[in-house]
Formats: C-alpha cells, sequence, structure tokens
C-alpha cells in the first residue's frame, strides 16, 4: 500500500500574522510538487486567515499546534476542536516534545486530546521521541513505544484509520544535530512493527510516520526515502520559503 508523502511545517511560536501570510504566499509562488501534502501549523491568531489563503488548494492544509481535551467551557485560555474546524483547520499536533517537556503533557493527557481531535473528525498528528540520556542507554524504542501504547491504549484501529505519527528525537530537535536515516528508520520500523501487532497489518500499512528533529534542504532526500519514513515534521527549515519548499521536493 502506498501512504501519503507528508511534509508539515511546525512553525512554533515565530511570525505575527502579516509575516506568515507574506511566509506561506511566498511558499506558495514556488513549484510545488503535487504529490506531497503539506501542512502549515501556525500559531492559533493565524489560523482562520491562512485556511481562507489555502481553501482551493487541495494539497495544503493548515493545522494547529495544540488543543484542548475538553469541548468547551471555563477553560481560561484554551482552544478547543471545534473553534479550530470552524476556521478551516484540519490538522492538529498533538504531543510535541516542546508541550511535553514544558507544559507537563502526559502520555495519559495526550490520549485524551488524541480521543478529541479524532471524535470531532481533526486529522492528528502524534509526536513521540527521547531524550538524549534515553539515547545513550540505548533503551529509546522502549521509551517511545510506551509512549504511544500508553497514549493509544484506549482506541482501535477504527479510531486511529486518519492518523499520523511524528518520531521526533529531542536531542535533533533546532539542534542542527540530526538522527541518520539509519537512527529515524530503526524506530521508525519499530513503531510499524508495534502498530502492526496492536492495531494489524491494514492500519499499520496506512499510517504516515514522519520524522521531525533537523530536517534540511540538504539531509530532506536520504531520510525521506528510508522505507518507513513518509515525510517530516520541519521547525527552523520551515520558515523560509525557500528552504520548505525544497524539502517538500525531496520525495524521490
Ligand atoms: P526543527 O524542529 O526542525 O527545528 O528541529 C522540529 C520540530 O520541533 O517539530
Amino acid at each position: 500500500m502506498s501512504r501519503k508523502k507528508i511534509a508539515a511545517a511546525n512553525w512554533k511560536m515565530n511570525t505575527t500574522l502579516s509575516e506568515g501570510q507574506a511566509l506561506l504566499t511566498d511558499l506558495l509562488a514556488h513549484d510545488l510538487d503535487q504529490g506531497t501534502d503539506v501542512v502549515i501549523c501556525a500559531p492559533f491568531t493565524h489560523l482562520a486567515t491562512l485556511a481562507a489563503q489555502t481553501e482551493s488548494l487541495d494539497n495544503v492544509s493548515i493545522g494547529a499546534q495544540n488543543m484542548s481535551q475538553h469541548d468547551k467551557g471555563a477553560y481560561t485560555g484554551e482552544t478547543s476542536a471545534d473553534m479550530l474546524l470552524a476556521v478551516g483547520v484540519s490538522h492538529v499536533v498533538i504531543g510535541h516534545s516542546e508541550r511535553r517537556e514544558y507544559f507537563h503533557e502526559s502520555d495519559e493527557l495526550l490520549g485524551q486530546k488524541l480521543r478529541q481531535a479524532i471524535d470531532k473528525g481533526l486529522v492528528p498528528i502524534f509526536c513521540c521521541g527521547e531524550g538524549l540520556d534515553i539515547r545513550k542507554a540505548g533503551t529509546h524504542v522502549d521509551h517511545v513505544i510506551t509512549q504511544l501504547k500508553t497514549s493509544f491504549a484506549s482506541f482501535t484501529a477504527e479510531d486511529l484509520s486518519t492518523l499520523v505519527i511524528a518520531y521526533e528525537p529531542i536531542w535533533a530537535i533546532g539542534t542542527g544535530e540530526t538522527a541518520t536515516p539509519a537512527q529515524a528508520q530503526e524506530m521508525q520500523a519499530a513503531i510499524r512493527t508495534y502498530l502492526v501487532e496492536r492495531f494489524g497489518a491494514d492500519m499499520a500499512a496506512a499510517t504516515p510516520i514522519l520524522y521531525g528533529g533537523s530536517v534540511k534542504p540538504d539531509n530532506a532526500q536520504e531520510i525521506f526515502s528510508q522505507p518507513d519514513v513518509d515525510g517530516g515534521l520541519v521547525g527552523g527549515a520551515s520558515l523560509k520559503a525557500d528552504s520548505f519548499s525544497a524539502i517538500i521536493n525531496s520525495f524521490s
């Protein structure tokens, strides 16, 4: 089965609205491979505007970087799935390592956010990954599979039919240090094996698994050519239209 090729941008807390609009306009002016699904995960303040800007484009979607696990109510400062959907957002990043680390989001909480995204019909980009200490100890595969097992505990294969996973080794995020293609492939093959065992071969074969962590135009092609790497979640290099368009066009 051929899986979707996905290049997802994670702008994090960068750009004002006008800067974000200009960055997207610049990106769309490039010659982009129409076979790649592009997802722009932008700050909340930009989402409605960017969704309107890309409404007529089949292969460009807008994603949020976080979302509440709650439906609605007295949760000051939070943003609900319905609010995202109402402005044209289709994707949501869940469990980015910065949310896990700085906002103490646990595997259990992320399971609740995942449930909310799926119930509402948002495509979840679910992040997992290990820190440097765990990589050095050699327990990285166990660590990542445990993250997934805990968050996915109450889900069926049918629930997760739209799931996208992003493997992001924390030691490679924003550091300029990239996992080697072999390191990415080792983990992503292990994730797929877990999906086969837990959810069955069809679900595992259909689930895109992205790599994230210092993806750049000069390493994207080699990483994306690994059999279990279906694309990238790109931070720093997505903030320049030239480099992100080169990454979008890096699938062979
Ligand atoms: P980076 O970020 O590409 O800047 O390493 C990736 C991410 O955090 O999603």
